[in-house]
């Protein structure tokens, strides 16, 4: 059986979903038209997935500029996605020219995009690799040339643990990561809970006749908390995305609590 995070799992591949976020996070229609159409019919039928979306790139907007205002000039994004809409280097970058971004995802049909997003950025790069081989990840040439592994580093998985099933081990996944960075580095998550309204969104796609719908390995906070072991929580803790430390006068979801995706952000003492 193929692995939930091999490619083509579905019959909607991982870069058809990263360029719909696109399309949602950035108003920009320059994806192929099969990119373009799910993220139209999506939007018809079920727009509170763009409208999470976008929250979700808030949120790390939020953490981004306060890992920042930390000190924190390295970022290792980990299952990024297409690197627009307001992703890790234009944020971090925008704050302090300085800082270096790496971004890493498994999706061969992202590889050339990506690569081609921060191809004129000296201080980002996109690293078409599997994050479960993360000594491919760490001793890459373009991680040795933007990360110091002697200074803080943020770790950073943002909806990409919910790839990784109980069985590859996501808690020993997270801690090779976080065992090779140093003192006061950062790692940043967000999830998925494991809700019904939750697993009735997925079932959305069977309904829309997209294909099977992607198989995500759903957890609560409390399995979340398990990621974080070791480290110590910042305030709020892990909380619905809308929680996560929002800007002050930031207009809010009408029921943030209800929000079935979760954030936290963990330090390394
Ligand atoms: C839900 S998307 C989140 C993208 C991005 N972090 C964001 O916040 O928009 C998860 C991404 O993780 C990637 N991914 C899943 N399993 C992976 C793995 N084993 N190695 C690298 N990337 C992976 C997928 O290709 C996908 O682009």
């Amino acid at each position: 059986m193929a692995s939930p995070t091999a490619p083509g799992h579905s019959g909607l591949d991982a870069s058809v979903i990263a360029r719909a976020n696109h399309v949602w996070l950035t108003g920009l229609r320059d994806q192929p038209d099969r990119a373009v159409e799910f993220a139209d019919n999506v939007a018809l039928v079920a727009p509170h997935i763009p409208h999470l979306i976008r929250r979700q790139r808030d949120m790390l907007g939020r953490m981004v500029r306060y890992l920042v205002g930390q000190g924190i000039h390295q970022y290792l994004d980990l299952g990024s996605g297409l690197p627009t809409g307001g992703h890790v280097h234009e944020v971090a970058q925008g704050a302090r020219t300085a800082c270096r971004v790496v971004y890493v995802d498994n999706e061969p049909g992202l590889a050339k995009d990506g690569q081609a997003i921060v191809a004129d950025n000296a201080r980002a790069c996109f690293l078409s690799l599997d994050i479960r081989q993360v000594d491919d990840v760490l001793n890459a040439p373009e991680t040795a040339q933007l990360i110091d592994f002697d200074q803080p580093v943020a770790v950073l998985l943002i909806e990409t643990l919910l790839h990784i099933r109980d069985e590859d081990n996501p808690d020993q996944l997270v801690s090779a990561y976080v065992d090779a960075v140093p003192s006061g580095s950062y790692l940043g998550i967000s999830h998925f809970d494991d809700s019904p309204a939750i697993q009735a969104g997925y079932e959305m796609f069977e309904q829309m006749h997209l294909g099977d719908r992607p198989r995500p390995n759903l957890r609560g906070p409390d399995r979340q908390k398990s990621f974080f072991t070791g480290l110590d929580l910042v305030e709020p803790g892990i909380v619905p995305l809308p929680l996560w430390r929002p800007d002050p006068g930031e207009v809010g979801d009408r029921n943030p609590d209800r929000v079935h995706v979760y954030a936290g952000l963990g330090r390394k003492r």
